[in-house]
């Protein structure tokens, strides 16, 4: 199948998720046509979530608690294919992926979309910190061939069918009913008086918009805030921390490194 388009996807808060969907993008594109980007971490256009059978999609999303990041699936909600043939990726923090990819697969598939293949990639935990890493500092190079061999895969699998209903329903990992979250009490990163000079980078970030001026200092809204740790990673002054008992407990549990997953 050679497709006219080729969008690469994501919702993406600390860029791991927007790195593997753009190296699988790359790697899918024989043709050397342009990758439309759309990047779902902002509130998205709606006519760029339009798709027809001429394109292909490669959706990448982060795993929160063992399912799909809520914020995606919302922004997800949008997206519209028709008989579109779509690659479904999830990113995870070297913990577990859950249901993740096989909600992501039910969602493009109620959207109108044929998954053709699906993976499961490892990027640093959005808890990392230096002093605690966790997954640090992937996807790493080991992780890009990975990616590139399987956008590879995907280009051969998608050369070597005709028509979209070649395609075989694909089985990915995950069960249903899927995990049932369990929110615990909301909490929300912290913003250090002392090193913060207001300079707005956390506020103009944030993909909920949970970050504003309020009475003189930068405040998260602990209401709205989803604890991507976007504002953490992004702050060029350290002022901001999210304190989590989660990273010393994923520190010590999830030190042995997992290698992705692919689905054909
Ligand atoms: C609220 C929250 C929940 C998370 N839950 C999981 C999880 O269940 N399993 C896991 O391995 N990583 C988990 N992570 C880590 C992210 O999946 C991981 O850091 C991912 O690379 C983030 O993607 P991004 O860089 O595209 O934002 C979680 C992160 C957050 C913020």
């Amino acid at each position: 199948m050679n497709n006219k388009k080729i969008s690469a996807i994501y919702y993406s808060p600390t860029h791991t998720s927007a790195k593997i969907c753009s190296v699988v993008a790359r790697a899918v594109n024989s043709t050397g046509i342009d990758v439309n980007y759309c990047e779902l971490t902002y509130k998205a256009e709606e006519d760029k979530l339009h798709f027809t059978s001429d394109d292909l999609v490669v959706v990448s999303v982060p795993v929160y608690c063992s399912r799909v990041a809520p914020v995606a699936i919302e922004r997800l909600a949008k997206i519209k294919g028709n008989n579109t043939p779509a690659i479904a990726i999830v990113v995870y923090g070297n913990r577990d992926y859950g249901d993740a990819l096989l909600e992501l697969c039910d969602v493009l598939k109620e959207k109108g979309f044929v998954t053709i293949a699906a993976a499961a990639f490892i990027g640093e935990h959005s808890y990392s910190r230096t002093n605690m890493p966790i997954a640090q500092g992937r996807p790493d190079d080991a992780d890009v061939v990975a990616a590139t061999v399987f956008g590879e895969k995907c280009r051969v699998k998608l050369d070597a069918c005709h028509n979209i209903a070649d395609f075989l329903q694909l089985k990915v990992d995950g069960n249903t009913p899927y995990f049932v979250v369990n929110h615990s009490a909301p909490t929300a990163p912290t913003i250090d008086v002392n090193l913060c000079n207001q300079c707005g980078v956390c506020i103009d970030n944030c993909p909920v918009e949970a970050i504003s001026y309020q009475n003189g200092a930068v405040m998260c809204n602990v209401d709205l805030c989803t604890k991507c740790c976007r504002c953490v990673k992004e702050c060029p002054h350290n002022a901001v921390k999210f304190i989590t008992p989660y990273t010393e407990l994923l520190h010590k549990n999830c030190a042995v490194r997992r290698e992705p997953q692919i689905f054909m």
